[in-house]
């Protein structure tokens, strides 16, 4: 079981801590244990990892809008640290997310990370493991906007073509992890049991009908030459995608 956290900051704050819970309880904790199957046998044996990577730290650039990627993905002048985020999410079994709410929306540099993957939507090629991901998307605000962020980040991960996303926005009423009250924390320590559970019991992840659609539209844009050009065309001719083959099973 592979873990791999995106975090939108690079300090520990709530938002950090609320991830790190489930992460821990996913991988490390007894919280599975009502929970049959092979994912938890797995969890008992101790095999799970968690790999973290901390926005600006670990990819501390904006998209240029040079559509270099477009013809060639390993031509982005920033291809080198992005590959190493996203050869580590491409082999994850559950992805999580975390952004504070600055501003009512995700921060900064966790929206700069979703542009400059953007190659990875289902309108240019969409990476066929990510139709079996599991993702879970944490946001914390003060007061309001921790519902907005996780939207706008979970909306991403849908164009990636991610079927099963968890959503979790909380308004905390403080600026950091230690000025969170107690009952709070309790609230908040239920709440990624919950999560972790719920993540961990979901089994046979499938495509719902609304990504199925869209995958749709794209083939027939992409037939149809209405794309972005010939290279992401050649790539769904590739995947066989213009065809009978489908990135799900
Ligand atoms: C630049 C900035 C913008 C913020 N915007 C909002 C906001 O729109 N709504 C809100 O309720 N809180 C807002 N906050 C407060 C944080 O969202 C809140 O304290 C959050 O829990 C911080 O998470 P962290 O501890 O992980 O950094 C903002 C904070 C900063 C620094």
């Amino acid at each position: 079981m592979k873990v791999v956290m995106i975090h939108g900051q690079n300090h520990k704050g709530s938002t950090y801590n609320i991830g790190r819970q489930i992460a821990e309880k996913i991988v490390g904790s007894g919280v599975g244990d009502k929970i049959t199957g092979s994912e938890v046998a797995e969890k008992i044996a101790g095999s799970g990892n968690i790999v973290e990577f901390f926005l600006p730290r670990d990819l501390n650039h904006f998209c240029i809008g040079c559509y270099k990627c477009i013809e060639d993905v390993t031509a982005c002048p920033f291809f080198e640290e992005k590959n190493r985020i996203m050869s580590e999410v491409e082999s994850a079994d559950i992805l999580i997310f975390t952004s504070p709410t600055y501003c009512l929306r995700e921060s900064g540099p966790m929206k700069s990370f979703l542009d400059l993957t953007f190659n990875y939507w289902m309108s240019h090629r969409p990476r066929q493991c990510m139709f079996s991901k599991k993702a879970i998307v944490i946001s914390t605000c003060a007061g309001s906007g921790a519902n907005k962020t996780v939207k706008a980040i979970s909306e991403a991960l849908f164009y990636w073509g991610v079927p099963y996303i968890v959503k979790y926005g909380i308004g905390v009423q403080a600026m950091s992890w230690d000025g969170i009250s107690d009952k709070k924390k309790q609230k908040i320590d239920k709440d990624t049991t919950r999560i972790a559970r719920k993540v961990l019991a979901k089994k046979n992840v499938r495509v719902g009908g609304k990504t199925r659609v869209l995958f749709a539209l794209m083939r027939m844009m992409q037939k149809a030459n209405f794309g972005s050009g010939e290279a992401d065309r050649k790539y769904w001719e590739e995947q066989g995608w213009l065809d009978k083959k489908r990135p799900w099973g």
